[in-house]
Formats: C-alpha cells, structure tokens, sequence
C-alpha cells in the first residue's frame, strides 16, 4: 500500500493551506492510500543548531520530534508539504524542518548513502498567500525543490492559491480545492 505524509507547515489549524491538504489527502485517500497528517506547530522540536553532530553519521543527534519526522518521511511513498506565505517565503514551521534535515544532505552529498530505501518517491508542494505574487510562490518553490532533491523525491506538482487571507477563505475557491484533490489521486495513481 502507498504510503502518503502530508506535512502542514501552518499555525493555524483549518487555515487556507489546512483545507488543501485535507483536500490533497482526501484525492490519495480515495485510491486506497494509507494517509498520515503531521501539523509542526504541535510538535516540539529546534532549529538546526550546526553541531556538527551528524557529519560522520549523517544523522541527527537532536532528541526532539523532528525523531518521529524523520522516520515517517524516510517510509513515506509520497510526500505532500503544504505551507502559507510568510513574508515571501515558507512559514518558519517548514523551514525550521527543512534545515534539520542537513543529517540527510550529509548523507546524499558527503556519505553517499541511501536517504530511503523507497524507491521513486514523489512529492506536492501546496501553497497559499493573501497576495497574488508569482515571485512568493516561486521562491518557496525553490526551496521545496532543494528539499525534494535532497531526498531523492521528484517534485510531481504544486498548486498555488493567492488572493486569501481569511480563515477558511480558500473554501470558496472549488476550483483551487477540486485541483487539490486531483493532484492528491494522481499523485497516487502514477
Ligand atoms: C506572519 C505572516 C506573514 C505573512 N506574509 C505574507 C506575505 O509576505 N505575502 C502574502 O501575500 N501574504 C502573507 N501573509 C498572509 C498569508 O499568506 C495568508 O493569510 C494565508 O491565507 C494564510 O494561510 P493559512 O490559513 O494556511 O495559514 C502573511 C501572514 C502572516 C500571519
């Protein structure tokens, strides 16, 4: 059975990026996936501190939650991050977990060991922000993508959604949630 994590990076819960990856689960959910949700702002973990502690190892020695992630995302089939913008970028939630994956660049790029031993591994990147600005959604792509790469995950495809702000807006918006839901059933389909 597939395995899907979708990984929300808002605060607010049953916000804009919420409903999308709800959405998004619902659409792999659909073709039998086995669906998991992490929400960060519930979990308890730092930032990355650069100790330095996983360079020979090429795994974190930082006891916190990030543990859990680590081990969900490395049994993952699909991966799905959903995210508002925050100041042009990731919220800090999305960002804070990327960093503390450097163990798996260490492991990819200086160890040249396997991050998974999943093979073909794809991933959605699901965005939403108050504004319409193309450049917000394509800097946080870029970063997305690093991140994909690093763990040898294919970036499968994205929805964007400005223009929302409100909690729950995005509701109104059935095209953008019926896209969503799409990508969630070709993401498991293919
Ligand atoms: C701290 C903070 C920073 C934000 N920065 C931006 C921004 O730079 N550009 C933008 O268009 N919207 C910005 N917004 C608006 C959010 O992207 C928008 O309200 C979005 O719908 C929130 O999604 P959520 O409900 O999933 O959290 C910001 C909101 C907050 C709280």
């Amino acid at each position: 059975m597939i395995k899907v994590i979708g990984i929300g990076g808002s605060p607010r819960k049953g916000g804009n990026s919420d409903i999308l990856l709800d959405e998004t689960l619902k659409g792999a959910r659909k073709h039998g996936a086995s669906c998991e949700k992490i929400i960060l702002n519930d979990l308890d973990f730092r930032p990355c501190q650069e100790c330095g502690g996983c360079d020979e190892t090429g795994v974190c020695v930082v006891k916190d939650d990030m543990q859990s992630v680590y081990k969900k995302i490395e049994e993952a089939d699909r991966i799905i991050i959903a995210t508002p913008i925050f100041f042009g970028s990731l919220s800090a939630q999305i960002k804070m977990m990327i960093d503390r994956f450097q163990s798996y660049w260490i492991r990819r790029y200086i160890l040249k060991i396997a991050v998974s031993a999943k093979k073909r591994r794809k991933g959605i990147f699901l965005c939403v922000s108050g504004s319409d600005k193309k450049e917000f959604f394509e800097n946080a792509k870029k970063i997305i993508r690093i991140f994909f790469i690093t763990l040898n995950i294919e970036y499968f495809g994205d929805v964007f959604c400005g223009g929302i702000d409100e909690k729950a807006a995005i509701k109104k918006n059935k095209k953008t949630l019926a896209k969503a839901f799409k990508l969630g059933e070709a993401l498991v389909k293919n």
